[in-house]
């Protein structure tokens, strides 16, 4: 892990930073630069909601393809799935030997973004939402991000990203910054979020909500028991780690976390654990999500529907 005595920020002093995109990601990482010293304008598309937000934070606002030609280093913070038509609109105007920087590897390293070979092609990866990057930067703290280069064309693409990270916040106590790969962080952020804490945690809360209330139990007390609790397991082993967890912990839960843990997450989930990494390797996830985006997300819009309508949803709308 780097901090701050070890990323030299000479490499983006002096440069302008177009930010393409300005929601959860591109609003934080748009003003930490700033603040940072960093000369940056924003790049939204004409009509856009947010134009004026940027402008009252005093961000300069252009057009995506007039901010890329006046930059020297142009990240892309819009949704994954929009990056390569705003690669494929940009590409004309990046002046040559510029860098390009993502925040996530997924269109690199599946190849729906192809760069342009005098072009540095650099990952600057937070670990964590856009709010919870500015908060912390605000504070005086930072975020731990990832790091990767997938294409050093001027020989300076690992310091740039660096210096960026830098900038960032992300060096400074608290946080860190690890060297990675497109390909590490883009398999590893996949895979969490489809079979670890954003994919199967959420459907385990479900399905012991479900299984209370089926056997009769009253659905707020199914809902403080199933999922109100969640919290206090995350800042648990936010705070503790798995193993402190559990001295934290009575010998009532803690004896039967032994004996139920194991038994509801057996070898056979992590078989099929196993099966989506593998899945994931391919860019078969990648070419769904962008054939989702392009008849404008029928699955998310009906699982979203789905989870308004469902009744843990009217047992958390009961407890307010
Ligand atoms: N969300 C996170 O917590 C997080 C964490 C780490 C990394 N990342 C990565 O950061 C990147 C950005 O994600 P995000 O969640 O920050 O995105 P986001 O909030 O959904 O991005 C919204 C911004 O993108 C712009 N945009 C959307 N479609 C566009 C298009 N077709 N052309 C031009 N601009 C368009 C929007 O423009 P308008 O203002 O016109 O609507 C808006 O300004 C992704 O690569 C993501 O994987 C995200």
């Amino acid at each position: 892990m780097l901090n701050d005595a070890d990323l030299d920020p000479a490499p983006i002093k002096g440069r302008t930073v177009a930010i393409i995109g300005f929601g959860n990601q591109g609003r934080a990482q748009a003003l930490n630069l700033r603040d940072s010293g960093i000369a940056v304008r924003v790049g939204l598309r004409p009509g856009s909601a947010r134009a004026g937000d940027a402008a009252a934070e005093g961000l300069t606002v252009l057009t995506p393809v007039e901010a890329a030609g006046e930059a020297d280093i142009v990240v892309l913070l819009a949704p994954d799935e929009h990056l390569p038509a705003i690669y494929a609109e940009i590409a004309p105007a990046l002046k040559q030997g510029a860098a390009l920087g993502f925040a996530h590897g997924l269109c690199v390293h599946y190849g729906l973004i192809t760069p342009r070979p005098d072009l540095d092609v650099i990952m600057v990866a937070p670990k964590g939402p856009g709010a919870a990057l500015r908060r912390l930067y605000t504070e005086g703290r930072g975020m731990v991000a990832l790091a990767a280069v997938a294409q050093d064309a001027t020989g300076q693409a690992w310091a740039l990203a660096l210096a960026y990270a830098k900038a960032l916040g992300s060096g400074r106590a608290g946080a860190g910054v690890v060297r990675s790969t497109f390909e590490q962080e883009t398999v590893s952020d996949l895979f969490n979020e489809a079979a670890v804490v954003w994919g199967a945690v959420p459907a385990l809360l479900e399905a012991g909500f479900e299984t209370l209330v089926d056997a009769g139990i009253d659905p707020q007390l199914a809902y403080l028991e199933c999922v109100k609790e969640l919290k206090l397991l995350a800042d648990l082993v936010e705070a503790r780690g798995i193993a402190g967890m559990r001295e934290a912990i009575s010998n009532t839960a803690e004896f039967g976390a032994t004996l139920g843990g194991p038994r509801v997450v057996d070898g056979a989930v992590k078989t099929r654990m196993a099966a989506m990494l593998s899945e994931l390797r391919s860019d078969g996830f990648a070419r769904a999500l962008s054939e989702e985006a392009a008849t404008d997300y029928p699955r998310l819009r009906a699982e979203r529907r789905k989870a308004s309508a469902s009744a843990l949803e009217a047992a958390r709308k009961s407890l307010l």
